[in-house]
């Protein structure tokens, strides 16, 4: 079932996607520059239940207000009314994988991407709360145990699939709020194919050889290694970024970590069908948490802020110096339909216009 994607620098393809963009209304009312309202972002354990379910139907709610829209995959269909707003972000992401990913651009891009879906369940779903994260540092023990899998089907995340039934119940997840089965509507997912999320917990998937567990890199030792010993260097910084970030994708599996669907076809189970991680919406609160240690790093000490520099394109190989040298903060990243391309050199301010979010201070 499983796919060693993440490690890959697999990917083609850019669509060619660059359709009419608007500005949003809500940025041309706002003075440039000026925030008008600083975004809390609080792990996850930290919320209450009535502020988790309300996450939670915000992000259902995008996936309930559906949309046609043309198919940039395999056979170019019109998906009259089985595509959500929440499917848009995972179809940017998979379109844009392999500029979002293994390239100088894995931070910036994504500190952009989660942006544009916090403001999306703000502005289209009410959502007024705090922004989550995982702090999966907490777990590394014993992950699956973390309460981040809280199988309550109002205010848990759910934990892992029903693999035993496989092949009839495809992993998909039937705890906590994104079951089937769960209140407050359905979260079915467009992309590769319509299915329900899935997931499938394991330590060591046997997808690589000489494979570690997956929780072998994200214990606080891990990090405070990682970020200790990286001081202005960036490009070693989201090596070891890279590392955690794999390794949760694949601790999860299915949606997650880019399984196809049981009923999608082998054969087209490549490309894009492999990067439509987001539709897990663990996805948010994973990034969040990556974003978070970026942005720690950045202030301690102060030269990381703005520290940016290339990665190798072969991952494997940390030793290898031929990284891109050629990588600016000028440069236009680009998100398919959510938003008009923005210079990383914007993302280096969290505090400021447009961003304007901090992390709590929390123990
Ligand atoms: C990984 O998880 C296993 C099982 O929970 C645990 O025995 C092991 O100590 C953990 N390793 C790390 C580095 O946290
Ligand atoms: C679930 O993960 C385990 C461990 O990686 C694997 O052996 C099993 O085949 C997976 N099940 C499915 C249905 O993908
Ligand atoms: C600590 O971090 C440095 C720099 O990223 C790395 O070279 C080294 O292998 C790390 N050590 C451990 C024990 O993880
Ligand atoms: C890693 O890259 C360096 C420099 O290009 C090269 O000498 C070395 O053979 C590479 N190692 C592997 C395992 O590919
Ligand atoms: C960097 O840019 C220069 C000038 O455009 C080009 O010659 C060189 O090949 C580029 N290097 C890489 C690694 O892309």
């Amino acid at each position: 079932m499983g796919r060693p994607l993440l490690l890959l620098c697999v990917l083609a393809v850019l669509t060619g996607a660059h359709l009419a963009l608007a500005i949003p209304d809500e940025w041309k009312t706002m003075a440039p520059g000026k925030c008008e309202k600083m975004v809390l972002r609080r792990e996850w354990r930290t919320l209450t239940s009535s502020e988790k379910a309300e996450w939670i139907k915000a992000v259902k709610c995008l996936a309930n207000i559906r949309h046609p829209r043309l198919s940039l995959t395999h056979d170019q269909t019109v998906l009259n009314g089985e595509h959500s707003l929440y499917d848009d972000f995972s179809y940017a992401h998979a379109a844009l994988d392999s500029t979002a990913h293994f390239t100088a651009y894995f931070l910036p891009w994504h500190r952009w991407f989660l942006y544009l879906f916090d403001t999306k369940l703000r502005t289209t779903c009410g959502y007024n709360g705090p922004t989550p994260y995982w702090d999966w540092s907490r777990d590394h023990a014993d992950l699956f145990s973390s309460p981040i899998f809280d199988p309550d089907p109002e205010h848990g995340l759910g934990g892992t699939g029903d693999c035993d039934s496989f092949p009839q119940a495809d992993c998909v997840v039937d705890t906590g709020a994104f079951a089937p089965t769960a209140p407050y509507g359905e979260f079915k997912l467009a992309w590769p194919i319509q299915h329900y999320l899935r997931r499938n917990l394991t330590l060591l998937t046997g997808w690589f050889p000489h494979e570690r567990p997956q929780n072998s890199t994200i214990g606080p030792e891990f990090i405070k290694n990682a970020t200790e010993h990286t001081t202005g260097d960036f490009f070693k910084f989201q090596w070891a970024m890279t590392q955690m970030h794999n390794h949760i994708h694949n601790l999860v599996e299915g949606d997650l970590a880019g399984d196809c669907p049981r009923d999608l076809p082998a054969e087209e189970c490549t490309g894009m069908a492999l990067s439509y991680t987001p539709n897990d919406p663990l996805f948010w609160l994973h990034h969040a948490q990556l974003d978070r240690l970026w942005s720690d790093w950045q202030v301690a000490p102060v030269e990381n802020f703005d520290a940016f520099s290339g990665i190798p394109l072969n991952p494997a190989n940390t030793s290898d110096p031929h990284y891109d040298v050629n990588v600016t903060a000028s440069h236009m990243m680009e998100f398919d339909r959510l938003s008009v391309p923005v210079p990383v050199s914007m993302m280096f301010d969290h505090e400021a216009y447009p961003l304007c979010y901090h992390y709590a201070k929390e123990q």
